[in-house]
């Protein structure tokens, strides 16, 4: 039966089911990360199965060097104008540096902001063993949570940079037993970050859940991308991982440019951009102005 309340068909909307069922069915995901309102649209329109509000807005939309001054206000805010123009694909929102680190009692506050205020569907977090407890407190009380292992930008520093991690025997085991710490969370997909393609196949058959990869090759569930990348948007480097699918900062700065020169030539406004006045308006307004001012 079909209520008032019903806003868009149950059936389009995707949820964490779905993505279990498309790995179960070996369906491959796709993931892109989103910032804005028009971004939300255009991802729905395309029908990628998720949309990210990464904390990689601090690098792309901010300028900033890393992630690590991304504040949970700033996640909000985001997530809000994501969340006004994604009606289909589920919205992830991070969980940034600091807030959930501290205690599961703030992980569990800033990931209610998300949900609530921002309208998010599912938190992310990074880490393994270590935020495996945390993970658990949130997936207890019903949040939906997405791990994120292997290169985690927010620790940026302890692991000496951006590198990919994993190659060492020791580490690939590392790497795969956060993945299962996280699935013994309850975490519904988990991020796989910057990790050699073979280590990234072997964790996505022994875990259930989805696993969503960046930086680690075919093998993985489902892939995600930072949408700045993909469009050739940001200034500083593309990761070699990433396939530019657009050079959009080169059409944009060619438009800036069409539009400067049009303005210095005076041929932007044309007639079809400008609004009309009356004759009978015109003619009394100058008549106005021509007449000599009287005390
Ligand atoms: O913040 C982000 O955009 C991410 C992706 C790189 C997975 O975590």
């Amino acid at each position: 039966m079909q209520t008032h309340r019903k806003v868009h068909n149950a059936m389009d909307k995707v949820t964490i089911h779905t993505l279990r069922q498309m790995k179960t069915r070996g369906e491959p995901i796709s993931m892109l990360t989103a910032y804005d309102y028009p971004t939300a649209l255009l991802i729905d329109q395309a029908k990628l199965e998720m949309a990210l509000v990464g904390d990689t807005l601090g690098m792309v939309v901010h300028g900033f060097e890393t992630t690590l001054p991304v504040t949970m206000d700033m996640m909000v805010l985001h997530c809000q104008a994501v969340r006004r123009g994604l009606k289909r694909a589920l919205l992830v929102a991070d969980l940034p540096f600091m807030s959930y680190q501290i205690s599961p009692e703030q992980a569990k506050a800033n990931a209610a902001r998300l949900l609530a205020e921002g309208g998010a569907d599912a938190v992310k977090l990074e880490g393994g063993q270590t935020v495996a407890a945390t993970v658990r407190g949130l997936t207890e009380t019903g949040i939906a949570v997405m791990g994120h292992v292997g290169l985690t930008p927010q620790s940026v520093s302890a692991m000496g940079g951006f590198k990919v991690q994993g190659k060492t025997l020791e580490a690939a085991q590392h790497v795969l037993d956060d993945a299962r710490a996280l699935e013994a969370a309850g975490v519904f997909a988990i991020v796989l970050e910057g990790i050699p393609a073979p280590l990234a196949d072997i964790i996505t058959r022994a875990v259930s859940v989805p696993t969503i990869g960046i930086g680690a090759g075919a093998g993985c569930d489902g892939q995600v991308l930072v949408m700045h990348d993909l469009l050739g948007l940001y200034d500083r480097f593309v990761p070699s991982f990433v396939k530019q699918y657009a050079d959009l900062g080169a059409a944009m700065r060619g438009a800036f440019e069409a539009y400067r020169d049009d303005v210095r030539a005076r041929t932007f406004p044309a007639a079809e951009h400008e609004f009309s006045l009356s004759d009978e308006v015109l003619q009394a307004l100058r008549a106005h102005l021509d007449a000599p001012e009287t005390e």
